[in-house]
């Protein structure tokens, strides 16, 4: 591990606040102290019982079938999700129930409930249909917030057809990658989305994307802000056109438990995103009983609020299928924090009386700055429950959440997990743990993370070394779409037979875990996971660029962020140093990967650090970008090329741009 993870290792180990749960909460939470007892007398009994809180058409034969790296639950089980996730609910009764209170950033509202999903969800598998969607056809979609994005996933999985969902934020390029790497044939978008205060769009993109993908043959449009959009007779249909005049019945197929659901695009550490797949029957047990036990969630009474994009997986797996699954109220947001105001948030938590808050350290942070005068000005009084995701939360973040946000009365869960486990894995429970700032602190029951060494043997309290997970468990990822080594070499050959998850993290002296962020080239910028290689492949595709290094340092605001070293080649048309190069290749990132993706620092330098074999010292850049003294240089082969970028490091001379 690095020297900084050394250091914020020890200031956190100078943490010893404690946060009981109170003794109401407790009294009445859905998790009680025997779960982990239970759980671990018979782990894959465990998630049985969890499954058996779906309807299945046919019952499973064998729980879990585990050939390392490949797993299969529930085998020979037959459900559909989408049916899981609201027929169910309304022919039990919930029909009336309102499945998301939406709001739009410029102020519309829609109330959907599950009678009115119902009708969108079969109306748009009829449509998806008729434009040649089966069973196994791949469907990409690339929408804003709106309550159409839910349908259209929804109405994929009634029909069997795995979906890929992209962030609105990426590129046409980032796009058209990830449709021709799974083959998609039909795209699902809208002319664009609120952000900002005014109309960001989306469909140009899908053109851009299309035009060189041959096998896309239909384009299917939602409108949304009424912006004029080119379009090409034939292949794009509007979705009122099309979806609207459907039948509102359709009959829900049932499918294997292990039949794919959706593919989810992640960064890895090359150039290329990684396909991460995900199956039914397993995938829904973990996300409906993670989303039940970690949030308290209590569907006849909770108010629900997952505040992140349905592009990334905490937006499937709680603001989608876990929450529906369990016929949960929640929020849904369209736009930004701060459009119009920086209290946004806690005018829609007032408005509609939410009472579990789930959102990334990034955001709070970024609360925290704005000051606490506007959570103070709102009644934030109906919160009971607090969620973190996506970064390790520093103490810092968590007691200002707690105390400015949760009122000192709400407790906070802080979830770790990935794109790959499809669902939370460690994080206290409510009603059971006495939390600490900034501790993720035990698995859930029926899971077996552990902390190891280099060599693959356990640590002992006190002790930091790089997170495992022991046994399979039913929201894993099933594979790497179309790159089965891939999966092995990432996942299950560091220590053969068991996962591992690419993070640092430290058992205390209690044995609770602390998460301390990724050991390998991915950066985590605000949350989302972007790989440094893939920032340095976009720089050296300009024309300019002779070599890129990027590296992410520590930002107190997104976490991290990212610094690009770049030479440039000799003879370029921009000369070294020029702003306006820097500019272009800003620009360049983000439209290669997508606005999140930009640097935000570029240096332009004559020469990068390397090691007498050629290797570039990424741990020096690092030093650098963070503006710390240098470590080791004994290896380094020109020792003053790092002392001349480290010059023309200007401190506090950055523009900074979120997705
Ligand atoms: C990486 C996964 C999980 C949904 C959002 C991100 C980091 C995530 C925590 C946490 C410390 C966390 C890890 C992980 N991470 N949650 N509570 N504490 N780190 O999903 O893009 O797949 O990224 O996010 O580094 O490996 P993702």
């Amino acid at each position: 591990m690095t020297d900084t993870k050394g250091e914020e290792l020890s200031a956190l180990l100078h943490e010893n606040r404690r946060f009981p749960p109170p003794p109401e909460f407790a009294a009445a939470a859905i998790a009680q102290p025997g779960i982990y007892e239970h759980a671990a007398e018979g782990r894959t009994a465990f998630w049985e019982e969890q499954a058996r809180r779906l309807t299945w058409a046919e019952p499973w034969h064998t729980a879990l079938e585990w050939e390392m790296p490949y797993a299969k639950w529930f085998v020979g089980g037959k459900l559909n999700v989408a049916y899981n996730c609201v027929d169910r609910h309304v022919e039990s009764g919930l029909g009336d129930r309102v499945a998301y209170h939406w709001e739009g950033e410029p102020g519309d509202t829609r109330t959907i409930t599950y009678r009115d999903l119902q009708e969108m969800v079969c109306k748009a598998a009829n449509a998806l249909t008729e434009l040649g969607v089966e069973a196994g056809t791949k469907v990409a979609i690339y929408m804003p917030m709106i309550p159409e994005t839910v349908a259209a996933m929804l109405a994929c999985a009634r029909l069997g057809a795995p979906h890929t969902v992209v962030f609105g934020g990426f590129s046409a390029e980032a796009l058209r990658d990830r449709i021709l790497d799974c083959d998609a044939r039909l795209v699902i978008t809208s002319d664009g989305g609120y952000r900002r205060g005014s109309p960001s769009a989306l469909k140009p993109a899908v053109d851009d994307a299309v035009a060189s993908c041959p096998n896309v043959t239909k384009v299917l449009v939602v409108r949304r802000t009424g912006q004029d959009v080119a379009w090409s007779e034939g292949r794009d249909v509007w979705w009122h056109e099309v979806v609207d005049r459907q039948s509102e019945h359709h009959e829900a197929q049932m499918f294997d438990a292990e039949h794919p659901l959706y593919i989810m695009y992640t960064s890895g550490t090359t150039a290329k995103p990684k396909g991460i797949l995900h199956t039914s029957g397993g995938y829904l047990t973990h996300t409906s009983a993670t989303h039940r036990l970690v949030f308290d969630l209590n569907p006849d009474k909770d108010i629900f609020w997952t505040a992140a994009d349905i592009g990334w997986v905490t937006g499937h797996s709680y603001i989608v299928y876990g929450p529906l699954a369990n016929a949960t109220t929640s929020v849904m947001y369209e736009g930004t924090p701060d459009t119009p105001t920086r209290d946004r948030w806690w005018q829609i938590v007032e408005r509609y009386k939410v009472n579990i808050l789930y959102t990334a350290p990034t955001t709070i942070r970024t609360f925290m700055k704005w000051g606490e005068d506007l959570p103070a000005a709102h009644d934030l009084s109906s919160l009971r429950l607090l969620g973190s995701v996506g970064e390790p939360i520093n103490p810092e973040a968590w007691i200002w959440y707690r105390t400015h946000i949760g009122g000192d009365r709400c407790p906070i869960v802080d979830t770790w997990w990935q794109t790959e486990t499809g669902g939370i894995m460690i994080s206290p429970l409510p009603g059971i743990t006495t939390t600490k700032p900034g501790a993720a602190m035990k698995p859930l029951p029926g899971v077996t993370a552990d902390v190891v060494s280099n060599d693959g043997t356990s640590v002992g309290n006190g002790e930091g070394g790089l997170l495992v997970i022991k046994d399979p468990w039913p929201g894993m990822l099933r594979g790497i779409w179309g790159d089965d080594q891939r999966f092995k070499d990432t996942y299950w050959s560091r220590f053969p037979g068991i996962y591992f998850a690419g993070d640092g993290a430290k058992r205390d002296d209690d044995g609770d875990l602390w998460l301390l962020g990724r050991v390998d080239d991915v950066m985590n910028v605000s949350g989302h996971r972007i790989s440094t290689t893939e920032v340095e492949h976009a720089l050296v595709g300009h024309p300019s660029v002779a070599e890129a290094a990027v590296v992410g340092a520590s930002d107190a605001t997104t976490g991290q962020a990212i610094v690009a070293f770049v030479t440039v080649k000799s003879g370029a048309d921009n000369p070294e140093g020029s702003d306006q190069l820097v500019i272009d290749l800003r620009e360049h990132v983000a439209r290669e990967i997508g606005p999140i993706a930009k640097p935000r620092q570029i240096l332009l330098t004559p020469e990068l650090p390397k090691t007498r074999s050629g290797k570039i010292m990424r741990r020096l850049l690092r030093d650098v970008a963070e503006q710390r003294e240098l470590g080791d240089v004994t290896t380094l082969l020109d020792a003053t090329v790092v002392n001349a970028i480290r010059d023309r490091m200007v401190p506090g001379a950055e523009e900074r741009e979120q997705g």
